[in-house]
């Protein structure tokens, strides 16, 4: 499978460190060495559908394809205010696409799990075309007093445009859901008249951050050495590897596990916060739009989350530089 597209939208509120700490106690100093990031962006005014509509409207132009060319939409969400329809409709709608359409939850790993049903659909035959967008409001999910979470996240949307390639897209996924307390976010529903009131809904997302770090830098590890080994690819064959943006010390770890230079290790972390399942194609989008990588690049993209989800893939790149 090959990307020949990216676009992505960003919200246009930006948010230091030091507008955090007017209200939270916290700090510049702390959030930079711990985490590498100094601004994020927040929703205000915009909803996720919009951002997500300009991302895919920007990756379909960057495609050169029209919409009626795309054959599926597949959209990573882990959730916003619609519980249904999903986001993908929105999608379709505004693009003009006529094609079929669903949302996936796979967390933070969300676009490579999509990217790995899109291959999957091409190679049985069901699609050539397939618009995958991640969209993802995290500020959302947050209490906005509580230090340790609210100032890791940001939001954002991006799409690609992938296409068939005659080699499947090696990829690996692995979930253990043992871990699944490390990360979790509750949503009340309504309540029915034949049921009590469930007390134990927390209302905010609970994040075990030393767990995660531990666990994503353990896993990255893991499934990076396992996919270059599936591929039979040595990681100097690599153009980039462009991993979820959670904390820049987990990729840095990363990087000097690998023994590659830095410079092989885009992020986008220090402007981005975590954006969820829409940090690798942000990361992909703002990369390739430096003219950073031309056409045949391997990318090998490596996410990790809730579940605990992991999903490594590597992807070509189809396309002259943007
Ligand atoms: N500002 C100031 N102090 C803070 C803040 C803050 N924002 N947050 C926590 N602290 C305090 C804590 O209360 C603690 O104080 P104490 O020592 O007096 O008890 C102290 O700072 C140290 O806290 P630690 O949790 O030990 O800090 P650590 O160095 O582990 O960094 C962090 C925390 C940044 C969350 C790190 O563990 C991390 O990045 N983990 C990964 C998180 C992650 O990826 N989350 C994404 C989840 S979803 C996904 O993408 C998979």
């Amino acid at each position: 499978m090959k990307i020949i597209g990216t676009g992505r939208a960003v919200p246009k509120h930006t948010v230091s460190n030091d507008m955090l700490s007017e209200f939270l106690d916290t700090s510049d100093e702390w959030i930079v060495p711990r985490t590498g990031i100094h601004t994020r962006q927040i929703i205000t005014d915009e909803t996720l559908q919009d951002l997500a509509i300009e991302a895919s409207k920007k990756a379909l132009a960057d495609s050169g394809l029209e919409a009626k060319d795309i054959d599926f939409i597949l959209c990573s969400n882990v959730a916003n205010n619609y519980v249904t329809p999903a986001m993908s409709a929105f999608i379709q709608e505004a693009t003009g696409c006529t094609c079929p359409f669903f949302d996936i939850n796979g967390a933070c790993a969300g676009f490579i799990y999509a990217l790995d049903i899109a291959d999957a659909y091409m190679h049985s035959g069901r699609a050539k075309n397939i618009l995958i967008v991640a969209a993802e409001e995290v500020t959302k999910f947050c209490n906005w007093k509580q230090r340790e979470t609210s100032v890791l996240f940001g939001d954002g949307a991006a799409a690609a445009v992938v296409s068939y390639d005659a080699e499947p897209m090696p990829v690996i996924l692995t979930g253990d859901a043992n871990y699944k307390d490390v990360i979790t976010y509750r949503r009340k529903l309504e309540q029915t008249p034949f049921e009590q009131p469930d007390k134990a809904v927390n209302e905010a997302m609970i994040l075990k951050g030393r767990d995660v770090f531990r666990m994503a830098v353990t896993c990255a590890k893991r499934d990076i050495k396992a996919l270059l080994d599936k591929a039979g690819l040595q990681p100097s064959d690599i153009k980039y590897f462009m991993l979820h943006q959670a904390n820049k010390r987990i990729v840095d770890a990363i990087q000097e596990h690998l023994e590659m230079p830095a410079e092989k290790f885009p992020t986008i972390i220090d402007h981005s916060g975590n954006t969820s399942s829409a940090s690798v194609p942000l990361l992909i989008d703002e990369t390739a739009e430096k003219g950073m990588i031309n056409e045949g690049d391997l990318l090998l993209l490596d996410a990790f989350g809730a579940g605990f989800v992991t999903g490594a893939a590597i992807v070509k790149w189809g396309k002259k530089s943007k």
